[in-house]
Order: structure tokens, then sequence, then C-alpha cells
């Protein structure tokens, strides 16, 4: 059962569908978070600059791989690069299969603080309502939180039931509009809060001498989860991209929006943040506090229409969950289509139905089931959802990408990557040689790097 190939209706679609992909939760959940854990400033310009030394040239190269080969992880890298690279593609697959599973739980928690906010915006946000309190009970009410990621988990076997152009791209191309203009209105309304100027200055004022030395990893680490690169999600959109469009012009605007999209989180959480006195010295300890349980509380109290607002934002977070979810699990269903000649219908309801499972697992891992939330494989993770986030970014995702970028740097011709990247279409600003020289030897370097810190000194950056 040999179909055509499917393709992107357009290159807007596609760089919405791949930029979908890339603003997560990594950027509205994760990187406010390691910010503010890695005191601001110096971390955010190191952060930028993995983002353009390493995030930047990676995704070219992924996407290249993808359009020259017109077959998804497993089948593109193993021609493009080798027979034995069939396995990093794999390695992409499972690593698909375990982010989406334990994604999906927090996804779902934004559905249920959408349901929440749109309650207090209308009856009021209760007095002397602990938001700590109603986070750990939710968390450890396993009926609830199944049912939650179960929602989740059915509107994205949904839109990848319906293919690239069906399904994919159509979502992508009425919900990142939304999400932009949500975005800048909380963007607005932040910065004109009494916080901003201090939130800007803690993000844009770089004070080298408050950075950790384990700060360098995880900023590099998160550049690969942010960006979705490393398991080969960008090969498989980059594979339904027809020739003659420029590779390069679209992995510099989904770069570029990605990083953006961060910069703004960041800056409207802390705007919140540094507007109540003493709230710095509250915030969580954890990335789920600050979005679950100071962020609500701070919508009724101190944001300026606050009670619009709240809803949107959870709204905002679960749009921008769905379109990364929707492209993880896309990997693993191209998979199934490409590799067993499956047909799409099939291998999504599959691929959705066994991800599922591991879901309830993370899903139980806050408590509601003791074996699953206890048990410690990397030292201060427990449970299965730590465990498995732990694993998917300190060790997926960088072994992914460094053995992607050495196939890349050093396996592929000068030629074959030639070609793809420079036609009549790429832009100015492109530099054939500067690209090959951070494949072959910063990026590499850069990312071996992390996988020796992790395996030697156990920096940890999850
Ligand atoms: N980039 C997503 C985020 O920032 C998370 C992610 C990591 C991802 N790898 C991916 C999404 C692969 C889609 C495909 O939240």
């Amino acid at each position: 059962m040999n179909q055509p190939r499917e393709h992107w209706g357009s290159n807007m679609g596609f760089i919405l569908a791949a930029t979908g992909s890339a603003i997560g939760l990594g950027n509205l959940w994760k990187f406010p978070f390691i910010t503010w854990q890695n005191n601001g400033g110096a971390f955010v310009l190191l952060y930028l600059m993995c983002i353009a030394a390493v995030g930047l040239p990676i995704m070219m190269a992924e996407l290249l791989i993808g359009r020259k080969t017109q077959k998804s992880a497993v089948g593109a890298l193993k021609e493009a690069i080798g027979p034995l690279w069939g396995w990093v593609g794999a390695w992409g697959v499972m690593a698909g299969f375990i982010i989406l599973s334990y994604y999906s739980v927090v996804a779902g928690w934004s559905l249920f603080y959408f349901v929440k906010t749109v309650g207090w915006s209308v009856g009021g946000f209760p007095a002397g309502l602990q938001t700590g309190d109603l986070f750990a009970e939710i968390v450890g009410n396993g009926g609830l939180q199944s049912l939650l990621s179960a929602l989740f988990m059915a509107a994205t076997v949904g839109i990848v039931y319906f293919g690239i152009h069906g399904g994919i791209e159509r979502v992508a191309r009425i919900f990142l509009p939304v999400l932009f203009a949500i975005l800048l209105l909380l963007l607005v309304s932040a910065l004109s809060m009494d916080g901003a100027g201090a939130a800007l200055t803690f993000i844009f004022r770089p004070n080298f001498s408050e950075l950790e030395p384990g700060s360098v990893l995880e900023a590099l680490g998160h550049s690969f989860f942010t960006l979705s690169l490393g398991m080969g999600a960008m090969i498989t959109y980059g594979s339904y991209v027809a020739r003659g469009r420029s590779i390069v012009s679209a992995a510099g605007t989904i770069v570029l929006l990605d990083t953006l999209i961060a910069l703004f989180a960041t800056i409207i959480m802390f705007s919140v943040i540094f507007s109540v006195p003493g709230m710095d010295e509250q915030v969580n300890k954890s990335a789920a506090g600050m979005l679950f349980i100071s962020l609500p509380q701070l919508f009724y109290e101190v944001v300026p229409f606050g009670a619009i607002l709240g809803p949107l934002f959870y709204v905002l977070v679960a749009l921008a969950a769905l379109t990364s979810t929707i492209s993880l699990l896309e990997v693993v269903v191209s998979y199934f289509i490409d590799e067993h000649k499956m047909a799409r219908p099939k291998a999504t309801l599959l691929s959705g139905g066994s991800i599922f499972v591991f879901t309830i697992l993370s899903a139980l891992s806050f408590g509601s089931v003791p074996g699953l939330s206890n048990f410690e494989i990397f030292e201060g993770k427990p449970g299965v959802f730590a465990t498995l986030d732990h694993f998917a970014s300190n060790w997926a995702l960088p072994l992914g990408g460094l053995l992607i970028t050495l196939g890349a740097g050093w396996f592929m011709t000068r030629q074959a990557t030639e070609t793809e990247l420079v036609d009549e279409t790429t832009p100015r600003w492109f530099n054939y040689g500067a690209w090959r020289f951070f494949m072959r030897f910063v990026a590499p370097v850069a990312v071996a790097a992390i996988l020796v810190a992790v395996i030697f000194f156990g920096v940890d950056f999850s």
C-alpha cells in the first residue's frame, strides 16, 4: 500500500505547525522556572547563545534530512546517513513515546485550571483558598488526573488522525494566531504592572557572578527540548515539505518565534510575581508551582483584567501544549505508517492507545498510587513522571541530538547537505561554510559536554 506522501498545503502552514511543535510547555512551564532557578540575566544570555550556536544549525539539519528523504525519522536517517542511523531514529521514536506520555499529564492540568478560573471569574476567587492545597489535591486524585490526561490525549489523537494537511496544519493555522494574540494581551497587561521594571532587569541584565557551572548545561539541554530537537520530530515535519521551499528561512523563523515566546512568557510571569512584595521569596520551588500555584491566585489579586486574562492564560497553555503533543504523536505514528505500511487511522489509534497506558502510570504517580510515586531510579526524582521527564531531557534528547549532529556534519557529504540548504530560495544571511563548521565542531562539542557532565558529574538539568 504505497500512497503518495502527504505534503503541507503551504509554506506558512508548515512553519506554523513546526512553530507550534516548538512552542509548548517548555516555553511556558519550564523556561521561566529555570530562568528563575539560575538567577536570570546571565542564564538568559547563555540560553540565547545555545539557541543560536547549537539549536539553529541542528534545526536546519533535521529539516533538511526530512525534506531530502521524504521519510520520517527512522527511514530518513537510514537513507540520508547510513543503516546504523536507523537506530538513532528508533531512539527518537521511543523518546517521542515517552515525552508524550508524561507531557499530556501537565497538559491535562491546564484544562482543569481553565475550568476553575472560569468559575472564579464568574463567582469570585474564594476567600482564604490555598492554591497550594488545591494543587496537591488535584495531582493526588488519580481518577481526575487520568480523566484530564485522557481528554488531552483524545484531542491529540483526534487531530493526528486527520493527517498532515487536514489535521495538524489546519489546527496550527487556527491555534497559533490565537496563541500569539493571547500572549500579546497578557504581555501588555503585565508590562503595565509595578513589577515590570524589576522583571525586565532580572531577565535582561546579565550578572555573571551569579551563574553556576551547571547553568551552561541546563541552558543547552533546554534548547533541545524547547525546539523539539534530538528525536526526529523536525525530521518528520521536514519530510512533508515539498522541494523548492527554503528550509533555511523556515528554521530561522521557527527558532526566532520559539525564543520570543519563551522570553514573553518569562516577562509576563516575573512582572506579576515582582509586583507583589515578598512574592519572590514565596514562589514555589517547582515549575508546576509557578504556573499552577502562584499564578492562579495572582490573576485575581494583582493582574489588571485578571478575571479575563486568567482563563485566557490557561487556554494559552492548553493550545501551546496541544500543538506540541500532536507533533510528538506524529513522530510515532509516521514511523508505523512509513516503516510498517500501516494506514494512518490504525497507526494513530494504536500509538495513541499504547502511549496512554503510560500516561496513566504517570498520572497516578503524584501520590495516588504509592508504588508508582515513590521509587527512585534517578536520585531526587521519585515516581514515574519525574523519572520519565529526567530520562527524556537528560539522556534521550542530548544523545539523539549528538548522533544526528555527528551524522549530518561528518557522515553526510558536503554536497548532500549543500544542495539541500543552498538554492535560489536561500536567504542572504545564510552562510553554508559557517553552518558546516557549527555542525562539525561547535554543536557536537557542546552536546558531548552535556552528556559528559551528566555521566561524570551528575549535573541535573531537567
Ligand atoms: N518543544 C516542546 C516544548 O517546548 C516539547 C518537545 C520536546 C517536543 N520534543 C518534542 C514537542 C518533540 C514536539 C515534538 O514544550
